[in-house]
């Protein structure tokens, strides 16, 4: 019983000695670039007081509080904003110290670390959090290419490029053809997404390019998803096209695109005999039909 007084008593002691500890730093983990930013650090003063509060990007210190004094220094894409930056209840022993960025740019990303110290005893402790800036694409993906393949039919080529916003982290993007994942040998995408967050806002393009095989074409044709992804931000947009199957030999005829290139001798082939047709007629009209020439 006395022993595990007295434990008690060297174990509250050495706590009291280590004078203050960081009870939690709030640093958000995913941030959208433009965006104001707000950072906490919690502490709890146990038998001293609080002599500094600072704050770090990396290797770079950014803010510090000298109760009651606030300072702020430069670092790369970090700005505080001074007027919405505040101390919530300075005189307990648990404090907490608000900081405002101001709205960040891509290169605000990195370790946040706050630091603590103790007045009597320079007691130094810290805790530190990652936070990582997105470039969220805005708007749609766009799709292109669907001028040369208005009407589809089996065997056909499909090729058709999809291509996102600048963005960061880049976008993944994927194909849906009727529904379904395009086998992954049918796309081709141009991707800088080697580079990872941090890095400059990128399009990413990809090319769909297939032949229609045997089976595939539904009632009403070919749908086609592009379809962009950037998992941090949770932005997921797709952008779509119908391609409408070729139904009538008459729309064949007419029609300029690829499929409908091997029938063009064809259709030259009947105007040609329609006009022969026609002009024999005209010539042997009187003969046959030995109608006064008068009519002609
Ligand atoms: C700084 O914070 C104040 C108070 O919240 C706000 O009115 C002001 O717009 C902020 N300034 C910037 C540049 O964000
Ligand atoms: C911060 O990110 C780095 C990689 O960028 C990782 O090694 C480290 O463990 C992360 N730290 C925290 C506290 O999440
Ligand atoms: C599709 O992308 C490829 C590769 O970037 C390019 O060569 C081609 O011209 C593009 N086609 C269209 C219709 O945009």
């Amino acid at each position: 019983m006395r022993l595990e007084l007295l434990i008690a008593v060297l174990l509250s002691l050495l706590a009291a000695s280590e004078g203050i500890r960081v009870v939690e730093v709030v640093v958000p983990a995913v941030v959208t670039a433009g965006q104001a930013v707000v950072l906490e650090c919690r502490y709890e003063e146990e038998g001293d007081k609080l002599y500094t509060l600072k704050w770090w990007r990396g290797d770079d210190q950014f803010y510090q509080l000298v109760p009651p004094k606030r300072s702020y220094y430069h670092a790369s894409g970090v700005s505080v904003n001074m007027s919405a930056t505040e101390h919530l209840n300075p005189y307990g022993s648990k404090g907490l110290e608000r900081v405002m960025l101001e709205p960040v740019s891509l290169d605000a990303a990195g370790v946040y670390k706050c630091e603590v110290m103790a007045d009597q005893t320079f007691h130094t402790v810290s805790q530190q959090a990652n936070m990582t800036v997105v470039y969220v694409p805005d708007g749609l993906p766009a799709m292109y290419g669907m001028e040369e393949a208005l009407q589809v039919r089996s065997g056909q080529r499909v090729l058709l490029n999809c291509s996102t916003p600048p963005a960061s982290p880049p976008p993944v993007i994927t194909w849906l053809v009727n529904g379904k994942r395009a086998p992954t040998d049918w796309s081709v995408s141009y991707a800088p997404q080697l580079r990872g967050a941090g890095s400059p806002p990128v399009r990413v393009s990809s090319t769909l390019d297939f032949y229609i095989p045997p089976g595939l074409l539904g009632g009403d044709g070919l749908h086609v998803d592009c379809v962009a992804r950037q998992t941090l931000s949770g932005y997921h947009q797709t952008t779509s096209v119908v391609l409408p199957q070729e139904r009538l030999a008459f729309s064949w005829l007419f029609s300029s695109g690829r499929g409908s290139a091997a029938l063009l001798p064809c259709a030259a082939l009947l105007v040609a005999c329609a006009v022969a047709a026609v002009l024999l007629r005209l010539d042997s009209a009187p003969v046959i039909a030995g109608a006064p020439a008068a009519k002609y």
